[in-house]
């Protein structure tokens, strides 16, 4: 959460940082700002909303170096004053911070207690204290000191105005790339916040301080010794992340979903063979459980993971909700296995759970979208979901993506001779059908439009699809919803069912079609509005979405696309801003 972006050389750092900044603007978007030095005096800009806002108020056109932050706010609320950068209370230090620090009030009380504070958040007790050391000790002595006493996550930038040509930056938990090329030095959060102005890059590592000039890089450890660099091309491109012909990034993801199968495919498989490291097989065969670990949609997703570990592998497996994880002390295993599912692979709540079992020396992998991420670096394997950037806030390639990766796994592990590569073929060929008669999702987005509330039901893995539905259209339509096992509403819920509630049932399972359409017929006759997603081969006629049939286990995939479309349509019609909905952020980075 909140996106940091730094730039020095030769090119405007104007430009680099402000373009930046609109690429990180997924990570947060209720404020944004910038300081960029003019004739080596600093100037900060900063404004509520938007990048695009920000845009305006600048007066200057170029500079050869600059700072900028994108904001999700965490300690206080959404304001100008709110806004980074911060700047200390003398004004000789100014600083953008990705982070939060959990100590800041207690680093007040001790140190700060004469300073009078402009703003409500955390970040100006970082800039305080630096300014607070540098009255006795040199600026990167009072930087190394404030690292020191602070507890929490942080990326910062930050300048000095007395020596107005160099970046100095630390980084702590939370993520921050530092970024080459001969136009100069560049800094993001993530590696979108580079492209068009490194050509290379590397991830700083934690408890890490530096200094940047036109033409010099250091770069130490905790304990002050100086770090080699070592730089890897950025593969990402412009195109990769850019909307194309669609309204919404959203839409074109929803949209690259048959295409994203056929590279996983090609990704995992050489002919009928799974390419995965036996290191990592091995490990996982020895294990006595899997613990899925994740958040969101990626939990979600990490039921069927589940399944199929179950199911073909029989390993025991359980899912774990991340943030609840940390705080808990479930029943570990003699041999635990842990999988983590992140299309960021920044999440804060798995970062955390990450750390608790790698002390106990668990073996752990990352499926991820985001291979150079925390979580890969903390974990000891790492796949690749091939979903391509997911820029729009809510997931939906990246969830499909970890069903399939998943799928694929599970086989590996089992040595099984499926027919899972056809099967995945199958499925893309069906999305693409479904893409195809998109008319009837937004026929159904468009009855939605006044609903205030809404219901998804189903039974196994049509109640895991019913789980990332109410999600999606939560999140991005803003109609309260809730999914339920279509088995339960009896025991509660169906209180709630008053005439014309929407309840949408989906149907891909033989075993449950028969039930799970009772219990909708039993909310149609408490005046319910009912809907029905089903398998071509369950259907009957007069059902609203018919979907081509595929294997059962994959059929998950297919109904959440067309839940995907229906959230989509729905909050298109509500005039929602689709890709960034509101009070949320792509990459969860605070617990
Ligand atoms: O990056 P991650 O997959 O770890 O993110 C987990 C959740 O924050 C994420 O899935 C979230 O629920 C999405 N907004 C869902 O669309």
């Amino acid at each position: 959460m909140c996106g940091i972006v730094g730039h020095l050389g030769k090119f405007n750092a104007l430009d680099a940082v402000l373009n930046g900044l609109e690429h990180l603007e997924y990570r947060g978007y209720d404020s944004a700002g910038i300081a960029y030095a003019v004739e080596n005096q600093i100037f900060i800009s900063k404004e509520k909303g938007r990048v695009s806002e920000l845009k305006k108020i600048i007066k200057a056109s170029s500079s050869t170096l600059a700072i900028g932050h994108t904001r999700w706010a965490t300690h206080g609320e959404v304001n100008r004053v709110n806004a980074h950068p911060h700047s200390s209370q003398c004004e000789r230090f100014v600083l953008v911070h990705n982070g939060i620090i959990e100590n800041y009030q207690r680093l007040k009380q001790i140190y700060l207690e004469n300073y009078i504070f402009k703003s409500q958040t955390d970040t100006e007790v970082i800039v305080n204290l630096i300014a607070f050391f540098s009255q006795d000790l040199s600026v990167e002595e009072a930087i190394r000191k404030t690292m020191s006493l602070l507890e929490g996550s942080y990326a910062c930038l930050i300048l000095d105005t007395q020596q107005a040509d160099k970046i100095f930056f630390i980084k702590d938990k939370s993520p921050l790339l530092l970024g080459i090329s001969s136009l100069g030095v560049s800094f993001a959060s993530d590696i979108t916040g580079l492209i068009g102005f490194a050509e290379e890059f590397m991830p700083l590592e934690d408890k890490t301080f530096g200094i940047a000039t036109t033409d010099s890089l250091e770069i130490y450890d905790i304990i002050g010794l100086k770090k080699e660099t070592k730089f890897k091309k950025i593969s990402v491109k412009m195109e990769d992340i850019d909307k194309r012909a669609y309204d919404h990034f959203m839409l074109k993801e929803i949209h690259e979903q048959p295409m994203m199968i056929r590279k996983i495919i090609d990704h995992y498989f050489t002919k009928e063979e799974v390419r995965i490291p036996e290191r990592l097989l091995h490990t996982i065969r020895q294990s006595d459980k899997i613990n899925f670990v994740a958040c969101g949609s990626s939990m979600y997703a990490s039921y069927f993971a589940k399944y199929f570990f179950e199911k073909l592998c029989s390993i025991p497996s359980e899912v774990f909700c991340a943030s609840e994880l940390v705080y808990s002390t479930p029943f570990i295993t003699k041999r635990p296995f842990f999988i983590f599912f992140s299309q960021s692979g920044e999440t804060a709540d798995c970062i955390a759970v990450m750390k608790k079992f790698k002390k106990q020396g668990y073996p752990i992998l990352t499926i991820t979208n985001t291979i150079e991420s925390s979580m890969v670096r903390l974990s000891d394997y790492a796949l690749e979901l091939c979903a391509g950037k997911e820029i729009a806030v809510a997931s939906t390639k990246a969830y499909t993506a970890m069903i399939v990766v998943s799928a694929i796994l599970a086989r590996a592990v089992h040595h099984a001779k499926t027919n899972l590569k056809n099967n995945l073929k199958a499925v893309s060929l069906a999305m693409e059908r479904v893409l195809e008669n998109k008319e009837v999702c937004m026929r159904i987005a468009k009855e939605l439009v006044l609903d205030r509330d809404a219901f998804f039901i189903g039974r196994g893995i049509d109640y895991w699809t019913a789980l990332e539905a109410s999600l999606k259209l939560k999140e991005i339509a803003y109609i309260h919803t809730e999914a339920y096992s279509s088995g339960e509403l009896k025991h509660g819920p169906i209180a709630l069912i008053t005439k014309g509630t929407p309840v949408i049932a989906i149907i891909t399972q033989e075993g449950t079609n028969r039930v799970t359409r009772s219990n909708l017929t039993e909310t149609a006759s408490r005046g319910a509005r009912t809907y029905v997603i089903a398998s071509k081969s369950l259907a009957i006629p007069e059902d609203d979405v018919i979907i081509p049939n595929v294997a059962h286990y994959l059929s998950g995939i297919i109904s959440a696309m067309v839940c995907q479309l229906i959230a989509y349509y729905a909050a298109v019609y509500r005039g929602n801003d689709v890709d960034k909905p509101k009070n949320l952020a792509k990459s969860v980075t605070v617990e």
